[in-house]
């Protein structure tokens, strides 16, 4: 199948093929378009394991990477994303081409891992509540968010419902294609393919095209911060945690599998995860003023490097990725490009009380808002709460004009993934419980600074000045503003070849 596209659909990209011919001379057909990896590796973010050894291993811990939808498990690594929302209109021909061609075009962890053979642009599907119900599934797949769609949530997940694209109302979307390459021109090649496999029976919704940010700020997203540092290892993948990466059992995340809290699924759900997806713009003009405007005042800081410090407490890391926990005042991109150390911390320090000292790192700040580590008793107490992130940045860099006037003219923001097998303990819970509550631990550390939300209303920080931690902030401004989205199912690829094609 994977050939049968590629000659349907080569005549677009014949300019590329030559180029990257020259570059792959022995490279295999599917690559012949492809010079670069699907995914991008900044030495920040943690490498991904060979193909082959990861299979084995997790195969040793029972799970199955060939039967698990490559983006589940892998992290915020794609170079070029295509989010395609789509609504089904034919469900019998919709399933009839999902068993054969589609599923032929879905790609798994092992194919996406480094040592395969990449395809040329690989795919995913997931899709909602709707859909499910659009192709007669009646199963109940044993979660609440999902099933109720997220335009349900938004009162819960303090959104503005005005400011949502009016596509991702009124759960017009049935699912969504997640089409991932090295180039646009591949993309838009396989979702012609796509479309011309499935003809009339899907009408698009709504798109959303993302891709690492270019050059040296590839892996950070739109405010500058490197991103997909910090994720969840399951039991079994990968076979080797990093230092100070927490590790779930595999149910955590992927449904039917160890430890999933619930028990009662439908068995042809295994391996599957719900797909908690959310199109978060980002005002990176208002928020570099907000760092100009507000630098932290420290004996041996310029207001420049006072700037730069507010940043990185907001978001309990550097630019370079660095956690401020172990690099209090100044960046250290050693730090940052060492998978050694760099997530390796838990906010706790011998003779500095964890419970009120954030001279280090402030409790409200995003990374230990979202992920406390030691701050609560027992680790295992949220265990259930780790998510895998998976989005990709969206919409172009910033202007000279749009810096210049301290003012966002164009959209850009993060097309935000989560992977989790609850969405209650996973997105929805840390964005309600832990992001917008302002008292979630003694002193009260107000809202996260990045992703909280007060419904609009001005939100308070504490703990962002090191030099006086009873001051607060007031935020206007929420630098990070919901679009909308959606609440979706990543199936297996044996579920999608079985149950939802039959
Ligand atoms: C535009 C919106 C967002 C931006 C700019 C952003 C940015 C970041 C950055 C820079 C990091 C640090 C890199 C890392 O540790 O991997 C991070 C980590 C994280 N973010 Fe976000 N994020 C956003 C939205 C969200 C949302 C909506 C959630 C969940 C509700 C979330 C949950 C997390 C988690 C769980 C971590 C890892 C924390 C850790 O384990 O230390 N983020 N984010
Ligand atoms: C849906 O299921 C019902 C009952 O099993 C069946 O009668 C109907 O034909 C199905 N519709 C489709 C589109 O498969
Ligand atoms: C998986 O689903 C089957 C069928 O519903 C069930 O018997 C089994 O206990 C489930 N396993 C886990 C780990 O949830
Ligand atoms: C808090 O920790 C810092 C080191 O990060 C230390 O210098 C300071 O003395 C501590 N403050 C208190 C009140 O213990
Ligand atoms: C943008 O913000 C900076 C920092 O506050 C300020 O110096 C500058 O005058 C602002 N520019 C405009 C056009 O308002
Ligand atoms: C600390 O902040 C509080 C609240 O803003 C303020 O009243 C107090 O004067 C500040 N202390 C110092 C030493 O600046």
């Amino acid at each position: 199948m994977r050939l049968l596209s590629y000659i349907a659909s080569v005549g677009a990209i014949v300019g590329l093929t030559s180029h990257v011919a020259s570059a792959h001379p022995n490279s295999n057909v599917p690559n012949l378009r492809r010079a670069t990896s699907i995914l991008i590796d900044p030495p920040a973010q943690p490498d991904l394991p060979p193909a082959a050894q990861a299979k084995t291993a997790a195969a040793a811990a029972g799970l199955n990477l060939d039967d698990i939808q490559g983006d589940i498990l892998i992290g915020m690594k794609k170079k070029q994303t295509l989010f395609f929302f789509f609504s089904i209109n034919d469900a019998a021909t919709f399933k009839s081409k999902l068993g054969t061609d589609i599923h032929a075009l879905i790609t798994s962890t092992t194919q996406l891992l480094p040592g395969s053979t990449q395809p040329i642009t690989a795919v995913n599907i997931a899709f909602s509540q709707t859909g499910l119900t659009a192709l007669n599934i009646t199963d109940d797949l044993g979660d609440s968010f999902f099933r109720d769609g997220q335009e349900l949530d938004v009162d819960a997940l303090k959104d503005t419902i005005t400011n949502w694209v009016p596509q991702y109302r009124g759960k017009r979307i049935h699912g969504v294609f997640l089409i991932f390459s090295d180039t646009v021109e591949n993309i838009d090649s396989e979702l012609a393919n796509i479309n011309s496999i499935l003809g009339s029976s899907i009408t698009e919704v709504h798109r959303l095209a993302g891709a690492a940010r270019p050059d040296a700020e590839e892996g950070h997203e739109h405010f500058g911060f490197m991103d997909g540092i910090s994720q969840p290892a399951v039991i079994g993948f990968p076979a080797s945690p990093l230092p100070g990466q927490a590790v779930v059992p595999a149910g955590v995340i992927l449904l039917n599998e160890t430890e999933d809290p619930v028990t009662t699924r439908p068995a042809w759900t295994k391996d599957g995860s719900f797909l908690a997806f959310r199109q978060l713009s980002q005002l990176v003009p208002e928020f570099n003023k907000f760092l100009v405007d507000n630098p932290i005042v420290e004996p041996g800081l310029t207001p420049e490097q006072g700037s730069a410090l507010l940043g990185a407490r907001m978001v309990g890391r550097w630019k370079s990725g660095a956690p401020v926990d172990l690099a209090p005042l100044f960046d250290d991109p050693d730090l940052a490009n060492d998978n050694t150390r760099n997530n390796n911390f838990d906010f706790s320090h011998p003779n500095e009380d964890l419970h009120s000292n954030q001279t280090r790192c402030p409790f409200s700040a995003h990374i230990r808002k979202t992920n406390p580590r030691a701050d609560f008793s027992s680790p295992d107490q949220f265990q259930n709460n780790h998510i895998i992130r998976a989005g990709t940045p969206y919409g172009p860099e910033v202007s000279d004009e749009e810096a210049a006037s301290n003012t966002t003219t164009t959209e850009r923001g993060l097309a935000f993934v989560a992977y989790q097998s609850v969405i209650g303990n996973g997105f929805h819970f840390l964005q309600t419980a832990w992001a917008d509550n302002p008292g979630l631990s003694d002193p009260d550390p107000g809202f996260d600074p990045i992703i909280g939300s007060n419904g609009g209303q001005p939100r308070f920080v504490s703990g962002l000045d090191p030099t006086n931690s009873t001051r607060d902030f007031t935020l206007i401004t929420d630098f990070v503003q919901s679009r909308g989205g959606e609440y979706f199912f990543s199936p297996s690829l044996s579920a999608i070849a079985g149950t939802l094609s039959a």
